[in-house]
């Protein structure tokens, strides 16, 4: 049996640099926060415990995040004041079991590789210390990692304590280690804080396993943005593209036509079929599914959104909770929210706004409508302007439009109210009693012309 795995998060620090008034490990990256990427990162490692170290920010924190992770049963551990990273993972100390290897992470280090992660599991299992290092062509502010003349990992000397030929050392300590936690215990009860900052630095923890002839084995990151720490919103951007970047590479290494894939955003899951085009600046959220074929025109947004084969989404379309049938189309400039159901073939154009609605497949609502709480049929024609009159200041009521029905334009359909199969209302129809089926229903003050009726002119 080997030793069980458990994760340390740092999360206390302030990030004075955000300027925020939101805890620092809560600013989003793709649409959620920091540390939600941690905790999944950490996730995969299918950890026994997994214990977040909070303080700035308070309770804040474990409410917003302990929601998003409820099947983790995340253990969560008040650091106040904040002494220092190693004083930090004291206080994960009791919430640790003891014959466990501890993995240590930061909050606000969100693109980490479970690769790179599970790499360090299995060297600290053989009884070693797993430190994961990098060299940066800038290493200032980083603590450096001094070897000896044998190449072997001796201590890590912080930036601010450091002497001018430790400064010149370019291989730099990302802060993420994994070790055996028995032996983390015994060092960290012997740390002082007799340095440059006056705090408990866990990096001194090094120095000491060193000097015990523990074998430090020093890991790197497959690239140095799994490293890369949020300090400021210049950072947060920075990280936000190369992340973007990644998910782009991966859509386009799977057979997704991305127009440019430095413009596109993607903030929950993406799932695409074969052969399907994304154009520029779209951006996705929750849960989306394209099927084959599917294309996206330029400056959409999809929320929870299925579309089925060969839709074609035109420019400027904003999606949310709604699923379209294959061979749609729709845009530009549709909107369609939450609880639209579009069938094959349907036809929705631009300024119309569908909400909570099934249209059945090959109807077209092309023009400057709102069809809300409404039940359409088969081929039916809805004409520009026309409104489903749902609301009457209290409750909200259905249409049902049934098949092969032609809504002349600018039409109210005051609802509760039914269009029969194959009825036709005439233009400018105020509908406020069922209109029978295969039959012309029009309600119209009648047209006159005022026989010799004179245009005023202007008095002189
Ligand atoms: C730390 C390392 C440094 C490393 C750098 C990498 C120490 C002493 N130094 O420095 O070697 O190069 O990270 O970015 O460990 N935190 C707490 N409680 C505290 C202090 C910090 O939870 O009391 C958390 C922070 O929220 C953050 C992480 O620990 O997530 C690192 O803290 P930070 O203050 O950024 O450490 P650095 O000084 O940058
Ligand atoms: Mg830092």
């Amino acid at each position: 049996m080997s030793a069980p795995l458990n994760v340390v998060i740092l999360a206390a620090g302030k990030g004075t640099r955000m300027k925020s008034d939101l805890p620092k490990v809560l600013q989003p990256l793709a649409g959620r926060p920091l540390l939600s990427h941690v905790l999944a990162a950490a996730d995969t490692l299918a950890p026994e415990r997994i214990c977040v170290v909070y303080g700035h920010g308070g309770e804040i924190l474990p409410r917003a995040i302990a929601p998003l992770f409820a099947h983790l049963d995340l253990a969560w551990a008040k650091q106040e004041p904040q002494l220092g990273t190693g004083h930090a993972v004291q206080q994960a100390l009791p919430y640790l079991d003891p014959e466990a290897i501890c993995l240590i992470l930061y909050g606000d280090v969100p693109l980490t590789r479970p690769e790179t992660l599970r790499e360090m599991t299995l060297i600290a299992r053989e009884g070693a210390i797993a430190l994961l290092t990098v060299r940066l062509a800038n290493p200032a502010g980083y603590g450096r990692i001094v070897r000896n003349a044998r190449g072997e990992v001796i201590r890590i000397i912080e930036h601010k304590d450091a002497t001018p030929e430790e400064l010149a050392i370019d291989e730099v300590n990302t802060g993420i280690l994994c070790l055996p936690a028995a032996k983390l215990a015994a060092w960290l009860a012997r740390l002082g804080n007799d340095n440059a900052q006056g705090e408990y630095y866990l990096t001194d923890v090094i120095g000491m396993a060193a000097a015990e002839g523990e074998k430090v084995i020093p890991c790197h990151p497959g690239a140095t943005w799994e490293v890369l720490g949020v300090n400021s919103r210049s950072q947060l951007a920075e990280l936000e593209r190369l992340h973007q970047r990644n998910v782009a590479e991966a859509l386009m290494a799977q057979g997704v036509t991305l127009i440019d894939p430095a413009r596109i955003d993607v903030r929950g899951s993406l799932e695409c079929g074969r052969d399907v085009l994304i154009d520029v600046n779209c951006v996705f959220e929750g849960s989306v599914s394209l099927s084959d074929g599917v294309k996206i025109g330029a400056n959409c947004v999809l929320k929870n959104v299925s579309l089925a084969a060969g839709v074609e989404l035109q420019p400027f379309c904003h999606l949310d909770g709604a699923k379209v049938g294959a061979d749609a189309r729709i845009g530009p400039f549709s909107r369609l929210r939450p609880g639209s159901e579009l069938a094959e073939a349907t036809r929705i154009g631009n300024f119309v706004e569908i909400k909570n609605s099934q249209v059945g497949c090959h109807s077209k609502i092309n023009h400057l409508s709102y069809v809300g709480d409404a039940t359409v049929g088969r081929r039916v024609n809805i004409g520009a302007g026309t409104i489903t009159c749902n609301y009457d200041g209290a409750n909200k009521h259905r249409t049902v439009i049934e098949d092969d029905a032609f809504i002349g334009s600018d039409t109210q359909l005051v609802a509760p109210v039914s269009v029969g199969h194959g009825a036709t209302l005439g233009a400018g129809t105020t509908l406020t009693q069922d209109a029978p089926a295969g039959q012309l229903t029009l309600s119209r003050a009648k047209q006159m012309t005022v026989p010799g009726w004179q245009r005023p002119v202007k008095n002189k």
